[in-house]
């Protein structure tokens, strides 16, 4: 009979240390550990003290030195490139292992950098296990960033080489890396020992020698490398995520505790073991990518599934369906946004019922709010478990959920589910304390954060500690909203900062702002999230011109949607920029916000009592009018 869920976070809460203990033998150690935690520098945790681990060895090797060499490892499915092709474990220990040498043969070694500028193509999941392999530190940048962002990541982790691919493939156009990337090579202050390119075939790019290095080339012809061991606490990668401002943040993950927080997840969370096939429809530039594309499957020894299409277009709303029928998927996670564009192109579920979806047991959904009809779209259509969670970049793996693995609790439509065990969550008013059932408050997570969550962000604790920890002490602040109701379910209502969901992307309207405000034309502006059928959310642009400018509004709009493309990558989908003769501030020079993203939103609102001048509202209305959003 399965546990159930009370008995599982119980376990957890009467002996932490003993069910982190347990969970950690699911892992292959190169040196025991000492302790479970060394709470000596708190609120800086490190989980696993003294042990030696290493990733590659426990996600590739390990699996073929058990007898899983022929099982296939990796699918990958390209609509959009016309590719599908089989990785066994064993093609991936051959693959990765020669990668790692060939990168070792530029001089990589333990604890350099190296970043990955790569659509979702095998080399990317070979360059990530390679660094795993020789403790060199990964960071994924989002193939849908610009070169601005791409270098601002560049100064940040400083590697010692950068690995990228000739260009990415989008339904309707090539979008070429290598421009992208010899500008941010060029602009960034940190200069790169050497950028390994991968060229995939029909986009051929010439190369910088003796800069850029042929990927193809290294990878075959280089002398496999062994697993270096690493200690528990050593960084596996770095992720930059938008933060309040346009200086993304490096959260760091390690490698011990990450590899026995994903491996508990995967039976108990996922209700998926060895052998079974996992598919997360996401981008290996997210969190959703490195820790459920890559790293939790190939951990359990499942068969992962790396797609590079989108739920809809390539070539139709049946995509996702045709890939559980081809490869028998036994869970599929993906973005409710994803579910929104299917459900869009396919209310009636004519394309779900083509496909024989008979291995398929759940579907798990995560990165934004679940909208319930979506839940419901997918329950009818699919008769499965539609299961929401919710998690952030910085936990690595989630924090709230339903439990395929146990017994299954009921599903309450709006809610992300119930605390995973290893956190514990608490709605908080400004004043640290906890606030009743059912009333929101501040989504905050009591330290110390379970194993998997970052320990830092990268060579800036005190910048974790001012954005993480200030708010309540004690407490991690997940800067979500929301409350817990009578039964213990979470629901995550909305952000208290700045942050916006575009498509399951993170981004920060303090950084939209940022590069709005860089565009010739533009004085002053203000970025708001506005609610989107499709997207979830979607930024809108308020627009102040500098006096005497007479551009069409057409024209404006152009250039501000230009600036941004160019300056923080067509993924921040910037559509409409409406120009203001003046932004609403109060007396005190404060933008209002939140007014503004009220009105976008039709939502009522209270005039607040601090405006400096609340004709300007009328006229804000009036312009969003013109622009057909009454
Ligand atoms: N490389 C380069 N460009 C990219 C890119 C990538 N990896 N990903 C997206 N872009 C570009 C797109 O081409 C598009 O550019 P355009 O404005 O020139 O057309 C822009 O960024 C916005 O793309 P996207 O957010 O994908 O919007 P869309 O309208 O093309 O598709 C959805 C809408 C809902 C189908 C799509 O956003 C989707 O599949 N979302 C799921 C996201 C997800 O899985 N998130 C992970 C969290 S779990
Ligand atoms: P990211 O770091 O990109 O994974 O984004 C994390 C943020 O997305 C969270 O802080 C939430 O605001 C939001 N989010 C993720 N999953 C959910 C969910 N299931 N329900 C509500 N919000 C979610």
């Amino acid at each position: 009979m399965k546990a159930t869920y009370q008995e599982i976070y119980q376990a957890w809460q009467s002996d932490p240390d003993g069910f982190w203990a347990d969970a950690a033998k699911s892992i292959t150690w190169n040196k025991p550990y000492d302790n479970i935690r060394d709470d000596s520098r708190a609120p800086f945790y490190s989980w696993f003290p003294g042990g030696e681990v290493n990733v590659c060895y426990n996600a590739v090797d390990r699996h073929v030195a058990q007898g899983r060499g022929p099982q296939t490892a990796l699918i990958y499915d390209s609509p959009v490139a016309n590719v599908k092709q089989h990785y066994s474990y064993q093609d991936l220990l051959e693959k990765v292992s020669k990668l790692a040498g060939g990168l070792a043969s530029l001089g990589v070694t333990k604890g350099d950098r190296v970043v990955i500028y790569m659509p979702m193509i095998p080399e990317a999941v070979f360059t990530m296990l390679a660094c795993a392999r020789i403790g060199a530190i990964h960071s994924v940048v989002f193939g849908g960033f610009a070169d601005t962002e791409l270098a601002k990541r560049i100064d940040d982790a400083k590697p010692k080489i950068i690995v990228s691919a000739s260009g990415g493939i989008e339904p309707t156009h090539q979008v070429p890396y290598k421009p992208l990337l010899d500008s941010a090579v060029t602009h960034a202050r940190h200069k790169v020992d050497h950028c390994v390119i991968f060229e995939r075939p029909g986009l051929e790019v010439d190369l910088n020698g003796p800069r850029d290095i042929d990927g193809h080339h290294l990878m075959d012809n280089a002398d496999p490398v062994p697993c270096v061991p690493v200690a528990s606490g050593h960084p596996l990668y770095i992720l930059y995520t938008s933060g309040t401002t346009g200086v993304p943040k490096g959260v760091v993950r390690d490698s011990a505790g990450y590899m026995v927080a994903l491996s508990w997840s995967m039976p108990h969370v996922y209700g998926v073991e060895s052998g079974d096939v996992y598919w997360a429809a996401s981008d290996i530039g997210w969190v959703v990518g490195h820790s459920y594309i890559v790293y939790a499957p190939l951990l359990q020894g499942c068969t992962t599934v790396l797609f590079e299409g989108k739920p809809v277009g390539t070539p139709d709303a049946g995509t996702f369906w045709r890939v559980i029928e081809d490869y028998h998927v036994n869970v599929l996670f993906t973005a409710p946004t994803a579910l929104r564009a299917i459900k869009r192109e396919d209310p009636a579920g004519d394309h779900v019922r083509k496909y024989d979806l008979s291995s398929l047991r759940s579907l798990f959904l995560a990165g934004e709010r679940a909208d319930p009809d979506s839940i419901k779209w997918a329950e009818t259509h699919l008769s499965r478990p539609v299961i929401d969670h919710w998690w952030q970049t910085e936990t690595g793996w989630p924090a709230a959920a339903n439990f395929a693995g146990l017994e299954l609790m009921p599903v309450k439509y709006g809610s992300a589910g119930l605390p995973v065990p290893g956190y514990e969550i608490c709605i908080l008013d400004d004043h640290d304390r906890k606030r009743p059932a059912g009333e929101t408050g501040d989504v905050a997570i009591k330290l110390p954060l379970p194993p998997g969550c970052l320990p830092t962000l990268w060579q800036k604790d005190d910048h974790y500690q001012t954005s993480y920890l200030a708010d309540h002490k004690g407490y991690y602040a997940t800067g979500d909203a929301g409350f817990i109701d009578a039964d213990g379910y979470v629901h995550i209502m909305s952000r208290t900062d700045d942050i916006i969901n575009v498509a399951g992307h993170r981004l920060s309207t303090g950084g939209i702002e940022e590069a709005v405000g860089a565009a010739p034309s533009v004085a002053e502006c203000a970025v708001v999230g506005m609610k989107d059928d499709l997207k979830g959310m979607v930024p809108l642009a308020f627009v102040v011109l500098y006096p005497g400018n007479s551009a069409a509004p057409e024209a404006i709009a152009k250039e501000v949607i230009t600036v941004v493309r160019e300056k923080i990558g067509p993924v921040a989908a910037l559509k409409t920029v409406i120009p203001v003769k003046r932004l609403p501030k109060t007396r005190s020079g404060k933008i209002l916000r939140a007014t503004l993203r009220k009105i976008a939103d039709h939502e009522e609102f209270v005039v607040p009592a601090t405006i400096d001048d609340p004709c300007i509202l009328d006229e804000i209305r009036r312009n969003l009018t013109q622009h057909g959003m009454d």
